[in-house]
Order: structure tokens, then sequence, then C-alpha cells
């Protein structure tokens, strides 16, 4: 081996480097080159075996030999590497003057846009979401919410039973079972709403479905007045109907919140009612664990359908529950 032989290695490798058209026959051309087989590692691992008196000098050469064909190497493969890019950014370039497909996206139901308004202003204020099922236990329906056995509304006439009725499980006929649900669980203090569907033997007509929506809202912590009620009521009701909205409370009766009032609004110049509330009471709390003496709770339940069809003038239910799209299209997609 001498200075000559060693100087063709070098021009091979620049040579076969040079024709690489891309990085993969460069990689090629680097394994035949500088790889385990070739010449110059065959030479790298024949120096061990060299007299002494020349392993200082064909180690040099061949060290060198290396450098040179290493930097040739880096210079191609950064030529390449930029080829390459210019030609990913021309050969996948997007056309955005082209027609696109018109198809129709979808989108959510008025109701679900409605809910998820609800759910993202109360959660803004520290609130959180409850659930609960659909298909609910009597007890949590009626008994806990002190609704007793000979309330009108256990009768057969607004209530869905579930056979065998001695199950005692109905399709909830509100929201509120949640609010009994999310006391037994937690701990004051309780800032919580709870939407979700409900079931009501109403034959379906301009006003009234048998399945519906309600938000229920409750607040148990120290100190809560019928003010606090006011004002949340005033907020939400401000940000449902807009900012001249008023709000009044109406004594009215429910078994679970003492004293218990209808909310009603003053929208579209008349007074419209748009749902029930109260100070929850103190048995309810009691049964559900909460020391009376400590706290105090606030409540309020409304219809969806009902704020939907208030706020956008809807005189009938059937546009809600049909899914006729040329309704539905009308409030975006919603998302
Ligand atoms: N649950 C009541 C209903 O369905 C509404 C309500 C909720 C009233 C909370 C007062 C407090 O009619």
């Amino acid at each position: 081996m001498d200075q000559a032989e060693v100087s063709s290695w070098v021009k091979a490798a620049e040579k076969a480097f040079a024709a690489a058209t891309d990085l993969d026959s460069l990689k090629e051309a680097r394994l035949a080159h500088l790889g385990d087989k070739s010449a110059i590692a065959l030479a790298s691992r024949g120096l061990g075996s060299l007299p002494a008196d020349q392993k200082a000098s064909v180690g040099k050469m061949i060290g060198e030999a290396k450098a040179a064909i290493t930097a040739y190497l880096e210079k191609v493969s950064e030529k390449l590497e930029l080829e390459q890019n210019e030609r990913v950014l021309r050969d996948e370039v997007v056309d955005i003057t082209l027609p696109v497909s018109r198809g129709h996206k979808g989108g959510l139901h008025p109701i679900t846009i409605i809910k998820n308004e609800i759910s993202d202003f109360f959660i803004e204020q520290g609130f959180s979401v409850a659930e609960g099922p659909e298909l609910e236990s009597g007890w949590l329906n009626f008994d806990a919410l002190n609704i007793p056995a000979d309330h009108p509304a256990r009768t057969m006439q607004d209530t869905f039973f579930i056979e065998p009725v001695e199950s005692g499980v109905v399709l909830r006929t509100h929201t509120s079972p949640v609010q009994i649900r999310t006391m037994l669980t937690s701990q004051p203090p309780i800032y919580v709403i709870c939407p979700g569907r409900t079931f009501r033997a109403d034959e379906l007509d301009a006003t009234h479905s048998p399945v519906f929506h309600q938000v229920e809202g409750l607040v148990v912590d120290k100190g809560m007045s019928m003010a606090h009620l006011k004002g949340t009521l005033d907020n939400f009701a401000r940000h449902m109907f807009g900012p001249d909205v008023t709000t009044r409370l109406r004594p009215s009766f429910f078994p679970f919140t003492e004293p218990s009032a209808e909310v009603d609004i003053f929208f579209n110049n008349r007074w419209i009612e748009w749902g029930g509330c109260g100070m929850v009471n103190p048995k309810v709390l009691a049964t559900c664990g909460i020391d009376t003496d400590v706290y105090s709770g606030f409540a309020f339940g409304m219809g969806l359908e009902r704020t939907l069809m208030v706020r956008h003038g809807i005189t009938d239910m059937h546009d809600i529950v049909e899914g006729d799209l040329r309704f539905t299209r009308q409030f975006g997609i919603g998302l």
C-alpha cells in the first residue's frame, strides 16, 4: 500500500459520492467507501500487523484519506438534503385555489348548544357540572326531596314508572334528584349545576314534550340567602336574554324549597315565567346529612326547551323535537 493507492480510494469515493442523485444512493456509496468492508476500513484494521517503523506513516496516510472522504461526504450530503427539501416543498404544494366539496358537516342540536352555553357560563363562576341517571329511584326523585307519597307529582299521570312498578324506579321527572346525589356524595361548599334530560307523561303539543331538558342549580354554603339566589338568577338571565332583562320572584310552592318562588323575566315587553327556585328546605339538607345550623342553600331549575323558545321566539315545540334541518341549521353548528 502506498500513497498512490490510498489517493485512488479517495478519488473513487469522491466520484461515487458525486454520482449520487439522492440521499439513498449517497448512503449506498458511503457504505461502499467508508463502511466496514471498504478498502480504507480494511487498511485501518491491518495497521496493527504492520512493522513498527511503518505504523506511524501509514496510519497518518489512512487517517488523512478518511478525513478527506468524510469531508467530501458531508458536503455532498448537505447539498442533497437541500435539494430534497426543495423537492418536497415543490411537489407537495397545496393548490388553495382548487374547489372544495361542499358536503354538510353536521352540527349540534340547539338544545345541546344552549346546554353548553349555560354550562360554560356557570363553570366560569366556579360551579361544577353534575350529571345523574335518567332512570332514577323514586326515593331520590321524590322522597329525599320531601315530595310525600300523596303529592300530585307522584300519581301515574305525571310520572313514567318502570316495570315492575314495585321496583320504585322512574324516569326522572326533574333534575332535582341530581341535587340529592351531589349532597350525598360531597361536602359543602357546593356550587353545582345539573343539566339533563327529564320525562313527564305529557302529550307532545306546541308547548309540551314528554321528553324535555332542565338545568338545575344548587348552592350550599355558609350564610346563603334569597339575595344570593336573586343575584345569581339576575346574572344568569342577563347572560341568556341580554343586559336589559329584568327578573322577578313570585311566591310559589315546591316541597324541596322553603321559601319557594317562580322566577319570571321581563323580556320582549312582557313577563314570562322562566323557572322555579327557592331556599333549599332544611329537611332536604338534613336528609343529605348537611348541618343546617351551619349551612343553608338555594336552588333553581328551568326548562331548556322553554329557555330556547322564549329567547328565539319559537312557538312550536315540534320544531325542537322533530330534528328538521331547516330549523336546526339556523342555530349554527355550535362548536
Ligand atoms: N324541580 C322543579 C321542577 O321540575 C324546579 C325547581 C328546581 C324548583 C329547583 C325549585 C328549585 O319543577
